[in-house]
This record gives structure tokens, C-alpha cells and sequence, in this order.
């Protein structure tokens, strides 16, 4: 008998836990309908917003690659070098609600199926902005999409009440998501921002404002390098940059730390771990860390725009490990669902090495070479 990949979360049930994070592959009504044609169980919509957006000139994401043979890291494109990470300074959707609305109904027509969250994002400063969010919220539920994720933690925005700033400020999180609670019928996560101190302060904000889910994470806060030779930022526009987000392999150890956190302070509550996934390997960590269901963006950017190839390793990893693990009773994901949170616990409570062989660094001098007698 073939696994049974679906599960529910936030009530919501999925063919496979496996989603297109927002982004570019959700940018659009042709990719989110080739990444459902290609097994995905969900897609995240690109973030939905009410101010007209203008990116930047050029570039909006580059892929910082490292050499095997040397520790050079750069965005040069060459042969041999592996990718360490995305950067990307990219705003949400430059499209309009009205764009968006009449898609998002054709999409979940097409694949009833399929679950589609869109996210959404508005300003926090005054009524009339915390109203944006419920008119977003309503639009999209109106077209059938299946929950909402609320965009609190884009890295990007200078308004010290949108994006980060608001998922930076455990008070706004709490508004926010009251006030579309207040309105919205399907369920709603929060996508918080990793660039706080202790992410489980404005998670709280989030279950207080009656969020249903944590989302986590989006890029972390970060700078593209400068180039040795020309002394100008690998991205750069009139030789002038910003801080922007990074995303890919680089953060999944930084993403599943916060996401350990969570999961710890929250054991009851659900979870969609985010970052540096590309293979079911990756996505393992955040199932065994308490996640029932992942997202991803830049493995699939750099697999045919969507990850055709990376949902095939995800759901086939899915499938072999069920199997491999049928005789202790696994039939789906939420059999293995946090069966590591409790293994990460206090420095102090890790066995101490013995006595008798701990050299304790203070017969030799740091990590040096022992001076010979
Ligand atoms: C080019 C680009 C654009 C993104 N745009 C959004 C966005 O509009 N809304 C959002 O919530 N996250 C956005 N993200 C963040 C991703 O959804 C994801 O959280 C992050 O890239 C980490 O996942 P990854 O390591 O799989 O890339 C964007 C990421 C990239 C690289």
C-alpha cells in the first residue's frame, strides 16, 4: 500500500506537508499552477499589499556561492562552487490586490484540492492601516484561498510600522492578528521575523492575538559582501546598498534554533518551520523539532523556478522514511512530529566529560600545539 503523505494542520488538510514558502515561485497564477501540477501540497502566495511597491533597479536576488578548495564566498558565477545562500532585497507583490483577487479564485477552482495560503501585509500605525489588513484578509478569503499568513517579519521596509518592525514588537503582533482574526473564518499564522532577541516573546504576541500558527522563518538580516578588486557591494545600485535577507543553506542551523525555541515554549501549538530547506533530509529537522508542515523558496527558485525536482526528494523522502518506520505504527507525518524538541535542553545538563581525562585548558595554553619540554 502506497504512504499516505496528507496531514492536517490549522485544520486544513494537505496532500503532503510540503510548501512553496512566499516568494517568487508563488509570484504568479502559471507558477502556482505548475507547482501544484508538480506535487506540491500548498503554496504560500507571494505577499499581498495595498501600498504601490517599486523594487529596486536590477537585481533583487543573488545566490552567494563558496568554493570547495578555499574559503572564498562570493556571488561570481563559477564552475565547482556550492551554494551557501540567497540574498535578496526584493519588496512584496509589486501587484495589486485587483490583480491578484480574480487569480486566486481561478487557482483554487482549478485545484480544489490544493492549498493556498496568501499572505498578506499592511501597515500597523493607525486605524485605517489595521483595517488594510482585514480588507486583504476578507478579498482573499473570498476567493476560497484555505488560511492566511500574516507577512510580520519582511527585512526590507524602512516604515517603522510594516514588515520586521512590526514582527520586532511583540504588542503590534498581538493587534495585528486580532484585528484579522476578527474578520477572517479560515485559519491565520503569523510569519515572524528571526532578527529579535528572543523570538518567543513576540510568538506569545502572536497565540495572545489568537493566532492558529507560527511561520518561521523569513531571511535573516544581512549584507551582501564587497568585492576585494572593484571595493563596491556584489549588489549595489549607484554604488549604494541596504541591508537585505538571506535565505537558503546557510540559515537552516539559525532557523531550526529559533524554531526549537518556539516549539519548546509552545509544545501544544502548531508550527511551519521555514529556511534552508532543499532536501527531505533538511525538512526532517523542523518535523522532528514539532513542525507539521515546511516551507521553501530558494532551493526551488533554483530548480525550474517552482522545484519540480525538489518536491519529487521531499515526498519520496516522506515515503521512504514511513516505510522504513511502519513496524513501530507510522502511517503519517504527526507520528514523528517533535519526537526530538526535549533532546535540546541547557549547556549545564549535557554530560560533563570524565575527570580523570579532562585536561580542563589549564595545563596548555588555549587550543595550541603543547610546547615541547
Ligand atoms: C527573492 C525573495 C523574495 C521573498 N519574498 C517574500 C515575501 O514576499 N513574503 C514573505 O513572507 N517572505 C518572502 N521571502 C522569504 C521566503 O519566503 C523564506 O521565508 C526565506 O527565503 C527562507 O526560506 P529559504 O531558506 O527556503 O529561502 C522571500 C525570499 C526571497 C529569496
Amino acid at each position: 500500500m502506497a504512504a499516505d503523505l496528507s496531514t492536517t494542520f490549522t485544520g486544513v488538510r494537505f496532500q503532503n506537508p510540503f510548501l512553496l514558502s512566499s516568494a517568487p515561485p508563488t509570484e504568479s497564477e502559471s507558477n502556482i499552477m505548475r507547482a501544484f501540477e508538480a506535487g506540491w501540497g500548498g503554496v504560500v502566495t507571494k505577499t499581498i499589499g495595498l501600498h504601490p511597491v517599486v523594487n529596486v533597479l536590477g537585481p533583487k536576488t543573488k545566490f552567494i556561492r563558496a568554493d570547495a578548495d578555499s574559503p572564498r564566498l562570493s556571488m561570481k558565477k563559477r564552475p565547482g562552487a556550492a551554494l551557501h545562500s540567497s540574498w535578496n532585497w526584493e519588496l512584496i507583490s509589486d501587484k495589486t490586490l485587483d490583480w491578484w483577487v480574480p487569480r486566486l479564485g481561478r487557482i483554487k477552482k482549478a485545484f480544489p484540492d490544493h492549498v493556498v495560503v496568501a499572505s498578506i501585509m499592511a501597515g500597523s500605525g493607525n486605524d485605517t492601516e489595521l483595517r488594510h489588513w482585514q480588507e486583504l484578509a476578507t478579498a482573499c478569503e473570498q476567493q476560497g484561498c484555505d488560511a492566511l499568513e500574516l507577512n510580520l517579519s519582511c527585512p526590507h521596509m524602512d516604515r517603522p510600522d510594516m514588515g520586521s518592525n512590526v514582527g520586532k514588537d511583540k504588542e503590534l503582533v498581538s493587534i495585528v492578528t486580532k484585528v484579522v482574526k476578527e474578520v477572517a473564518k479560515i485559519p491565520v499564522w503569523a510569519k515572524l521575523t528571526p532578527s529579535t532577541t528572543d523570538i518567543v516573546v513576540e510568538a506569545r504576541g502572536a497565540f495572545l492575538g489568537g493566532a492558529d500558527a507560527i511561520a518561521s522563518s523569513n531571511t535573516f538580516t544581512s549584507l551582501p559582501l564587497i568585492d576585494s578588486e572593484t571595493l563596491e557591494f556584489e549588489v549595489q545600485v549607484d554604488g549604494f546598498v541596504s541591508t537585505g535577507g538571506l535565505g537558503g543553506p546557510a540559515i537552516l542551523p539559525l532557523s531550526l534554533a529559533k524554531m526549537s525555541q518556539l516549539t519548546q515554549a509552545f509544545a501544544d501549538k502548531s508550527f511551519s518551520g521555514i529556511g534552508g530547506i532543499s532536501t527531505f533530509d533538511h525538512a526532517l529537522n523542523y518535523f522532528l523539532l514539532g513542525c507539521g508542515t515546511v516551507q521553501i523558496c530558494t532551493a526551488a527558485m533554483l530548480d525550474h523556478a517552482i522545484g519540480p525536482n525538489v518536491i519529487r526528494d521531499l515526498t519520496e523522502g516522506l515515503t521512504r522514511i514511513l516505510e522504513t518506520h511502519a513496524d513501530k505504527g507510522w502511517t503519517g507525518v504527526r507520528d514523528f512530529v517533535g519526537l526530538r524538541r526535549d533532546r535540546v535542553v541547557l549547556q549545564s545538563k549535557i554530560r560533563r566529560a570524565d575527570e580523570k581525562d579532562y585536561r580542563g585548558g589549564y595545563d596548555r595554553e588555549g587550543y595550541a600545539e603543547p610546547t615541547p619540554a
